[in-house]
């Protein structure tokens, strides 16, 4: 048997992040300038379950029973191989690489677990439908964080922009004009899972506040769909900003977030936000193609890390 290779693009959140996860809806699109990549080889071996995983970019290099149950890696391989009511596995070697950048808004656990799940089960030779690895994939997320909404492995699984609400079926955006989206990389790890459960303890202390919060941005997501649906899109970069004042409001920014996002409005951009969990990791910034290069430059000055653009569309 040959290698078998499967890979599954980063993600941002346009609109709706943390009111996501108590149920209002959210706006998120894929990138695919930054991916995740599993390559599964055969091995000899004399005993089947000999199964190693490599990963380098975080200095793994295990066998599968020596990753802990909770091990997101280690949830999706025993999930593709129950659902396929396999006893055991063949003898292979896992090897993960990725470019997206860990805890920094862009989905980097969600792609890893879409693309391991995808080549796992075309290496067993019974690939799965999108809905299936969704599943496998959202079954992962939980171990990142207890209560995932589930955006990012519906808009990384099926790799297109999308209206998501949890516990509904998700739907496709109609984008109607394409749109440049720059994003600026505070170079801040910040694990999602522990600004989620920060925002649900402010939550609990704070119900009217956050309350209200989620309920405005639910309300920009809903007007911000008709604005991509009909290609507005100035008006839409307003309403980044003004997701990002509420973001702000709810205490998930940061110095850095604020200095990357007045940076780009100031270099000329419609608006900006930050994106994904906060309190570092990503911005975003949406922008003419005109003034990319502009804001690229800006934001490297003022401290990014790295800059991407992505086009909508
Ligand atoms: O930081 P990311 O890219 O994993 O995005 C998290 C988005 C949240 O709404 C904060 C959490 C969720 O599960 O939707």
């Amino acid at each position: 048997m040959t290698g078998i290779f499967a890979t599954a693009p980063g993600k941002i959140i346009l609109f709706g992040e943390h009111a996501v996860v108590y149920g209002y809806p959210a706006i998120a699109v894929p990138v695919n300038q930054v991916r995740a990549k599993v390559l599964i080889l055969p091995i000899p071996a004399n005993k089947p379950d000999e199964v190693y995983i490599e990963a380098p970019d975080i200095h793994l290099n295990s066998h599968l029973n020596q990753l802990a149950f909770k091990d997101p890696l280690r949830i999706v391989i025993e999930e593709v191989q129950n659902i396929l009511r396999l006893s055991y596995l063949p003898p292979m070697r896992i090897r993960i690489t990725s470019t997206i950048p860990v805890a920094a808004g862009l989905g980097s656990g969600a792609a890893v677990s879409v693309a391991l799940a995808r080549a796992l089960a075309n290496y067993l030779g019974h690939p799965l439908p999108d809905e299936t690895i969704c599943q496998i994939a959202f079954r992962a997320e939980h171990s990142y964080h207890g209560t995932p909404s589930g955006i990012d492995n519906t808009v990384i699984t099926y790799n297109q922009p999308l209206f998501f609400q949890k516990g509904k079926p998700y739907e496709l955006l109609g984008v109607e004009k394409p749109f440049f989206i720059v994003i600026g990389n505070t170079g801040i790890a910040s694990p999602t899972g522990e600004v989620v459960a920060e925002v649900r303890k402010n939550r609990e202390q704070n119900p009217e506040k956050y309350n209200a919060l989620f309920e405005k941005i639910g309300q920009i997501v809903l007007y911000a769909r008709k604005l991509i649906e009909h290609g507005n899109v100035v008006d839409l970069g307003s309403m980044l900003t003004e997701n990002h004042c509420l973001l702000k409001e709810m205490g998930v920014s940061c110095k850095e977030l604020d200095i990357l996002v007045e940076t780009a409005i100031h270099a000329g951009a419609y608006g900006a936000k930050l994106s994904g969990g906060g309190k570092g990791g990503n911005m975003i910034a949406l922008a003419s193609s005109e003034k990319l290069p502009q804001i690229t430059q800006a934001l490297r000055d003022a401290g990014a890390t790295t800059v991407i653009t992505t086009e909508i569309r």
